[in-house]
């Protein structure tokens, strides 16, 4: 697996999306562990989560305390692995999502989510959603605060805006902003300048729902004639076109596909080693 870097830490340059495991739909625990398992045998070494991917009321870390649990349970190593979680989103049971970016949610959610995933330090750490209640540059004052008392090893944000992204650099300080997560997907491309803003300031860009998101993956090759066109030609899935297109965007950028299968996964992660050419390339970002 080809690498990349998030804040200086090399990673596998397709990550594990964990969402579609605890969220509505979610598969039995044995085949969401085989599923984490296959995607560490394929030498993924980022795994995404947060502490709101889950369904019930009460079940906040659901995702987080799966993957430590399969992580324990793999048989090899997993010292290299990086586990991205993030904070600022609320889910009541109801099916709906809330935000709440004050400080004093994200330093109650890091230590929820340190002991769901049963570690001293979290590997990455991401402020999930802007609160229009709370000035962004408060919320990322939080963040700051966490990463300066050692409780996240690494800052990131999530549905950011590139004036946002600059307001993260600037209250972070030069360098700290580690990586930025924004729904890009071929059916989505409306963060393609803060793509580009992250390549300009070498700061890792994650798309999230690369794959046009969790019950619409499956369909890329039929809603997009080019990416199936290209895929035929090289005889591998739409799915891994998608991801190797928007890895040839910039070196900063490293999808985070989801998967509740392991043969999803394992197939995604193929897409690191999948070169286009230019013409395709430029066939895709017309499609
Ligand atoms: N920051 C945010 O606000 C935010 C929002 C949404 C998502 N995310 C993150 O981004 C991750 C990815 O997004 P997502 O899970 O919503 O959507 P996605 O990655 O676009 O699609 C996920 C679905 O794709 C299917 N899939 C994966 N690889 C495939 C392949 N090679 N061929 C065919 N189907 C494949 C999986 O099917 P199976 O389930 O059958 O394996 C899965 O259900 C999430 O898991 C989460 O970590 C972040």
């Amino acid at each position: 697996m080809h690498n990349r870097t998030i804040g200086g830490i090399t990673v596998s340059a397709i990550g594990l999306g964990g969402m579609p495991m605890s969220i509505e739909g979610r598969p039995d625990e044995d085949r969401s562990v085989r599923t984490i398992h296959a995607a560490l045998d394929a030498g993924v070494t980022l795994i995404d989560t947060a502490d709101a991917y889950h369904m019930l009321a009460g079940e906040t870390g659901h995702n987080e305390r799966l993957i430590a649990k399969a992580l324990a349970s793999y048989p090899g190593d997993t010292s290299d692995v990086l586990v991205a979680t993030k904070g600022g989103h609320i889910r009541p049971g109801d099916g709906s999502w809330q935000v709440d970016g004050s400080p004093a949610h994200l330093r109650q959610a890091v230590e929820a989510s340190l002991k769901a995933l049963g570690v001293n330090v979290i590997g990455l750490y991401q402020f999930h959603r802007p609160d229009p209640k709370v000035p962004y540059a408060e919320s990322i004052g939080g963040l700051k605060e966490l990463l300066d008392e050692g409780k996240i090893r690494l800052a990131g944000i999530s549905n950011a805006t590139s004036e946002q992204i600059d307001i993260a650099q600037k209250i972070l300080g030069e360098g700290n902003l580690a990586s930025v997560q924004n729904q890009f997907s071929p059916a989505f491309r409306s963060s393609e300048d803060e793509l580009a803003h992250c390549a300009e300031l070498g700061v890792t860009f994650l798309p999230w729902s690369p794959l046009g998101g969790i019950g619409r993956a499956g369909e890329l090759g039929t809603a997009y004639e080019e990416f199936k066109q290209v895929a035929d030609a090289h005889q591998v899935s739409p799915q891994q076109v998608a991801l190797a297109w928007m890895l040839a965007k910039a070196p900063v950028v490293i999808p985070i596909p989801g998967a509740s299968r392991p043969e999803s996964i394992v197939d995604s992660a193929q897409a690191a080693e999948l070169t286009l050419s230019p013409a395709e390339l430029a066939s895709l970002d017309n499609a």
